[in-house]
């Protein structure tokens, strides 16, 4: 991995495998009584979010002190850029403090990267979201949290066997919803695809991009562009499918138009209990959270998903943590062992 992380693309297959199989390490670390290790003493983490967020950057900022890193929180709207400050003076004010990374969340694509380029060599700037262009570390959580499902650790209940590595090789994995918005659909896309699985991408014409066959063959590379389908009925795939990863509708968007209305997305598109029903008994459904009960899924549907253990949002988010830990220790670890904390 380079000094940054911004897309899942600049780790390939290799990279995407190697951050999952080291996110083991800390799931184990996780379920510790005391679930610390010192791998990260002395190091500064500092969350930089531009745009609101519950889930990243509390996974982020209670992995780096899992790992015991100093945390730094920066709130962009009890800050000086409301005094007009610049991005950019911001950012070096935040370094000059002295940070070895920054987790930066922007509702504008490219920023995480402009971070990158102002920052100097020591400090790595991890994208925790940049508008619609890309989310690795939840690509990462959804990747593991298939993978983990689909092949458990050895102390976990069997489940469908796949090979001890990590690897999505034979799933077919639908990705619903708002896709030409979603940061959490292209990262998802690269890991999966990287992965070996097979992904259905299932939205009506107004979310997906315009061109969409096109716009997959020139953003991946041939190998992963071919695993990749594109249909608009949600029932015509829906049987055969095994992992079902809906993305959140932002009802602004449908206020522009981009759907009829919720009702008629809800009967084409959402994961109502008859849909459900029609899912293979060993189906899973993923979501990146925050959910729009009602909408993506309906609450009954959500509720029997969750009794038969087939809702995976918690694992989802718990495994979250893990990821991080293991993207920062990757990051800006100094190669120090894992191992408990001295004030276990
Ligand atoms: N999934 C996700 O990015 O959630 P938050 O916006 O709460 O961070």
């Amino acid at each position: 991995m380079s000094g940054h992380l911004l897309t899942l693309g600049q780790l390939g297959t290799e990279g995407i495998a190697e951050m999952l199989s080291l996110t083991d390490r800390f799931v184990e670390v996780g379920q510790r009584p005391i679930p610390r290790v010192p791998a990260l003493r002395g190091r500064t983490v500092a969350t930089l979010f531009f745009e609101e967020s519950t889930r990243t950057r509390l996974a982020f900022e209670t992995a780096a002190k899992r790992l015991s890193a100093d945390v730094m929180t920066f709130s962009a709207s009890s800050s000086s850029l409301s005094k007009g400050e610049s991005l950019r003076d911001t950012v070096e004010t935040i370094e000059a403090m002295g940070v070895d990374a920054m987790v930066v969340r922007h509702r504008s694509s490219g920023v995480p990267a402009q971070v990158a380029r102002w920052v100097g060599d020591g400090v790595s700037v991890l994208n925790g979201g940049d508008g619609w262009h890309a989310h690795p570390t939840q690509g990462l959580q959804d990747a593991y949290t298939l993978w983990r499902h689909f092949c458990p650790m050895p102390d976990e209940p069997p489940g469908t066997a796949l090979p001890d590595e990590p690897t999505l090789s034979g799933l077919r994995i639908g990705i619903v919803g708002d896709i030409v918005h979603s940061r959490v659909a292209r990262s998802d896309i690269e890991a999966y695809t990287a992965l070996g699985a097979s992904v259905v991408l299932v939205a009506p014409p107004t979310l997906l991009p315009a061109q969409p066959r096109d716009w997959i063959d020139e953003w991946l590379a041939p190998e992963a562009a071919r695993r990749v389908e594109i249909t608009h009925g949600l029932d015509d795939v829906l049987g055969g499918l095994d992992v079902v990863g809906l993305l959140r509708c932002q009802r602004e968007r449908m206020a522009d138009g981009l759907i009829g209305s919720v009702p008629e997305y809800v009967a084409r598109y959402g994961l109502t209990s008859e849909r459900a029903w029609n899912l293979g008994p060993d189906a899973v459904v993923t979501h990146p959270g925050p959910i729009n009960r009602g909408i993506e899924i309906t609450g009954d549907a959500a509720e029997d998903l969750a009794a038969d253990g087939r809702l995976l949002v918690t694992r989802q988010v718990t495994h979250g943590v893990a990821v991080r830990m293991a993207v920062l220790f990757r990051l800006i670890g100094s190669g120090t062992a894992l191992g408990a904390d001295d004030d276990d």
